[in-house]
């Protein structure tokens, strides 16, 4: 991957991971109060929520100007759902923060045309001057957001029957299988794109077969993260039990 522009930031142990990636965003939030964030839900932000979350508190880091997207939504969970991401984004981040909640922007899960929330959210991200920093999680399989393997890297926000195998990776939040939504609204792969900066956090054995193909593997549409190496300014922040597959 000789052209790659990715760079790589190896720390030991998921706190270093959880640091190292909330210092860069606390970073960005002073530099430009008003920043446009790109957030994730799932387990890999939690340790950074809660880093930003402290800072605020002890440094007074404001977010008040700071609008927010998120990568994805459950289609049929309303955003008081305690499994929806809108819930999630809630508990774990935004009511520990001055953030506003209108600047808040999660797809709606029980919109009655996917297609038109797709097309909405992504003229709500172009109307705020596009994200300038997003925050990425990794699948086993390398899907970004809800984008499974074989995504096109020109998707838009949109509707995506999710795998079996995400099914199953998420089922340990809900009561049974059977209770995991089939279908997502995720952001496009080219919504993820057009961030001007992202950063990615890779923790934790489940992850290293995926590492190693983002390190290894080719650019392409079978393994989503892969398109981060086309971006200009793309980092990994990865921990050791994610770097040393068996
Ligand atoms: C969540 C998201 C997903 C997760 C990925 C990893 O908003 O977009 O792509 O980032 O499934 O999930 P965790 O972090 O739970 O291992």
């Amino acid at each position: 991957m000789t052209n790659s522009a990715l760079k790589i930031i190896e720390v030991d142990t998921y706190q270093g991971l959880s640091l190292a990636a909330a210092k860069i965003f606390i970073e960005a939030v002073r530099k430009k109060p008003n920043l446009v964030l790109g957030l994730a839900t799932g387990s890999s932000p939690l340790g950074m929520y809660q880093e930003m979350i402290a800072d605020h508190k002890q440094n007074n880091t404001s977010y008040e100007h700071v609008r927010t997207f998120n990568l994805d939504e459950y289609v049929g969970l309303a955003a008081d759902h305690s499994q929806s991401y809108a819930y999630f984004m809630y508990e774990n981040l935004f009511k520990h923060l001055d953030i506003l909640l209108e600047n808040t922007y999660i797809p709606n899960g029980l919109s009655e045309s996917p297609d038109q929330e797709g097309a909405l959210y992504e003229e709500k991200i172009i109307a705020t001057g596009g994200i300038d920093l997003q925050i990425l999680g990794i699948g086993a399989n390398g899907h970004i957001a809800f984008n499974e393997p074989g995504s096109p890297f020109t998707s838009r926000t949109r509707l995506m029957e999710l795998t079996e195998d995400t099914r199953e990776a998420n089922a340990r939040f809900f009561n049974s299988i059977d209770e995991v939504p089939t279908h997502a609204l995720t952001s496009g792969m080219a919504t993820i794109f057009d961030a001007r900066e992202i950063v990615m956090i890779v923790s934790g054995k489940s992850k290293a077969e995926a590492m190693k193909q983002l390190l290894t593997g080719e650019i392409s549409e079978d393994f989503p993260a892969s398109i981060l190496h086309n971006h200009p300014n793309a980092t990994v922040i990865v921990d050791r039990d994610a770097l040393n597959a068996e």
